[in-house]
């Protein structure tokens, strides 16, 4: 992503290799592009947001920074952390994918389990933090996490010849990346980077476990309210009250876009509809965007010429363990 590095904090990079990832067309859609962000180190579009806070944590000399996370972003703080040489505290919800909790592990962070969501985590890091001398890196707390996720509205323009698609698909928990993607395209503009031309509709997705984004927007509300009982195996999206919220709406609202939510069952169905037609293991939030625009289309909101990019923010294999419950799958016993 440091191709960028005009647009970027002018500092001597912590990096991993992340960002410039495959722009994938559909094979049976021709204007549907997959944004695959699994590629990133630690598998997903988290490592974009935490190399730049790390970056900048190194930079200004900080030594232990805390993360309340739904799982990805804990496995991305706690790989830039260790490359950085700074103390990763991270606080997860207790069933996480397994992956984010080995990934920790592995890396050598101090891991928190929680007993609730990434909200809790959140207020957990805010009480604790001063006494411990931790940096709260939450996302819009601090401000690198978004410089670090616009990078993907520079590639998917870059990628697409410099031009706007008609639709931006995002898997929608914080609105981080729909916020930094929305803010890197004034950028584009102010610069002259992209060709004048309509800026695309943004479509946060959701699924119908947790949609506070998409229940504010049907309502026509400006923020959002606590999601009781959040539950949904795409575990990124477990976000019951995002803090962005405000700011998300507004980018929907402005750009013609909507937020919706898709049934875990709709999102399982896309994901093993993509790796049996396209060759692609998506995560489940990824599946969510990919089930999001068959709904679409369905609906007459888009129409099979708009051009559209569909980010899958992580790679199915960090997922097995929650899509394989999810697809009630077990090892069978050997045959012989
Ligand atoms: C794979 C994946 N997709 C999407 C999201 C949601 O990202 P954001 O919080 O930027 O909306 C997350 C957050 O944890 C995630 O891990």
């Amino acid at each position: 992503m440091w191709r960028y590095s005009s647009v970027l904090p002018d500092v001597k990079p912590v990096t991993l290799g992340e960002g410039w990832t495959p722009m994938l067309p559909s094979r049976r859609f021709p204007n549907v592009f997959l944004k695959e962000e699994g590629a990133n180190p630690t598998s997903t579009f988290k490592a974009r947001g935490l190399a730049l806070a790390v970056t900048m944590a190194r930079h200004y000399g900080l030594k232990k920074l805390a993360v309340p996370s739904a799982g990805n972003a804990a496995g991305a703080l706690a790989a830039y952390a260790a490359a950085a040489g700074i103390e990763a505290h991270i606080f997860m919800p207790k069933d996480v994918p397994f992956a984010n909790y080995v990934e920790a592990v592995v890396y050598g962070a101090k891991i928190n389990l929680i007993d609730g969501l990434i909200s809790d985590c959140g207020r957990i890091v805010a009480e604790r933090k001063e006494k411990e001398g931790w940096f709260d890196i939450s996302t819009l707390k601090e401000p690198f996490r978004v410089e670090g996720k616009k990078t993907m509205g520079y590639e998917l323009v870059e990628q697409l010849g410099w031009e706007y698609p008609d639709a931006v698909f995002y898997p929608t928990g914080g609105g981080v990346g729909l916020i930094g993607m929305w803010k890197s395209f004034s950028e584009l503009e102010e610069l002259g980077w992209v060709r004048p031309g309509k800026r695309p509709r943004m479509i946060a997705v959701q699924s119908s476990g947790c949609a506070p984004v998409a229940r504010a927007f049907e309502q026509g509300a400006n923020v959002s309210q606590m999601w009781q009982n959040a539950a949904t195996f795409a575990a990124g999206l477990r976000v019951p009250k995002p803090y962005g919220d405000s700011i998300m709406l507004e980018i929907l609202r402005e750009s013609g876009g909507v937020a919706l939510a898709v049934s875990d069952e709709q999102i399982l169905a896309s994901l093993v509809d993509w790796a049996r037609h396209e060759g692609i293991f998506l995560s489940p939030e990824g599946a969510a965007a990919t089930a999001s625009y068959d709904h679409l289309l369905a609906t007459g909101f888009l129409k099979s010429e708009d051009r559209v990019v569909l980010f899958n923010t992580g790679g199915g294999l960090k997922y097995t363990d929650v899509t394989a419950e999810a697809m009630g799958l077990q090892r069978p016993a050997p045959q012989a």
